[in-house]
């Protein structure tokens, strides 16, 4: 059923203690994702891999975001460029592949130009012989790519903001939670072209209201009871007090003080830092519709050959943690637009800030009201 748009007021969303979620319609609505492409993906940082996958010179990795294919590449000078996967030329993909090791020119399967890793055109057959050709026009197109917090962030902003002033003091909280992050290499990879909206599945993550009857063998770890969810500038960190559990985090009982710490970070990735702290699990957002966003869910080890504990650690996200989230959000996506909704629901904060208190949901909707009034 089409409604009328409803209209956001900033007013409606400062008090986090009286919140309710944005309506419905801007999570199904296309116009509204249309529009959050602008707003949100082309102009904010966006982690999109762990720094090991683009270390070596000619690294490279292609990654698809709001209907944009990019190509994140380590130059023959060891310097880190991002590129639109677009030929100037008409336009065919030059890259393909989620990641590779690219010669020291990317020639286009289409009529076979060639570029540097610099985005310099090299070579385009018959070029001397066409009037006015223009080799400068003819380099590839850049966009804004960091290193931070050792993770890659993009930003296809021409003129971005510093990293550190969207992400205001993460990178010390992140290694704090894992000293080992810029050590890790990708062990596991879930792909899933999820049925929902993007903010449904950050709605999803920034919450532990549904943990204890949705994440059974997480919460015999985690302990619910004993969990903090501090709100940040454009992040979030949940810490839970974590004990060894035979059916999820297995770990040494030597270890002082063991808990659990997920990030969110704006506006759509999540760290997760299990207890033990020397791996971690990510959930990077690709939103590709209003109601579709592809997901890679990334485990990272500091070792390359995995032990008996790990691969079965795997198989448990693969086949236990991720599937219970995945229900749930495809689940939200359609009652979401439903005529039985009542286009919007009411964010279970309470004042303690307890483990199950929603006022990470609260903080997330009012930076979305910001960047869409904006
Ligand atoms: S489209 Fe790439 S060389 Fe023609
Ligand atoms: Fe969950």
């Amino acid at each position: 059923m089409m409604r009328p748009l409803t209209k956001l007021n900033k007013e409606e969303y400062t008090d986090i203690d009286n919140a309710w979620t944005i309506p419905a319609q801007y999570y199904t609505d296309e116009s509204i994702f249309e529009s959050e492409k602008e707003k949100i993906f082309a102009n904010s940082w966006v982690c999109v891999a762990h720094s090991s996958e683009v270390k070596e010179k000619n690294s490279y990795i292609t990654r698809e975001i709001i209907g944009e294919n990019l190509i994140v590449v380590r130059g023959r000078d060891n310097i880190l460029r991002g590129f639109y996967n677009v030929c100037p030329h008409r336009g065919h993909q030059l890259l393909s592949g989620d990641s590779g090791k690219a010669k020291n020119v990317i020639t286009c399967p289409y009529h076979s130009w060639a570029f540097k890793l610099d985005g310099e055109l090299v070579h385009a057959n018959n070029c001397d012989n066409v009037e006015n050709f223009d080799k400068d026009l003819s380099s590839l197109v850049s966009f804004h790519v960091q290193e931070f917090a050792g993770f890659i962030f993009i930003n296809l902003s021409e003129t971005p903001k510093p990293i550190e002033d969207q992400l205001v003091g993460l990178e010390d909280k992140v290694f704090e939670a894992c000293t080992v992050v810029k050590d890790l290499k990708l062990a596991a990879r879930f792909v899933s072209e999820t049925p929902a909206n993007w903010k449904t599945i950050v709605d999803n993550y920034i919450e532990c209201y549904h943990c204890p009857t949705n994440h059974v063998s997480f919460a015999e770890s985690v302990d619910v009871g004993d969990y903090e969810h501090s709100l940040h500038h454009n992040w979030t960190l949940q810490v839970g007090k974590a004990k060894p559990s035979e059916s999820s985090y297995k770990f040494d009982e030597s270890i002082v003080d063991p808990r659990f710490s997920g990030f969110w970070i704006w506006p759509c990735t999540m760290f997760n830092m299990p207890p033990g702290g020397d791996y971690m699990t990510v959930i990077y957002e690709f939103p590709m519709s209003a109601g579709k966003t592809l997901q890679y869910y990334d485990i990272y080890f500091l070792n390359e050959e995995l032990t008996e504990d790990q691969k079965r650690l795997v198989e448990w996200y693969k086949d236990v943690f991720r599937p219970e989230d995945l229900r749930l959000v495809e689940s939200v996506q359609k009652g979401l637009s439903s005529r039985g909704y009542r286009g919007r629901g009411r964010i279970m904060t309470d004042k303690q800030r307890s483990g199950i208190s929603e006022h990470g949901v609260a903080h997330f909707h009012q930076i979305l009201v910001q960047q869409h009034l904006d």
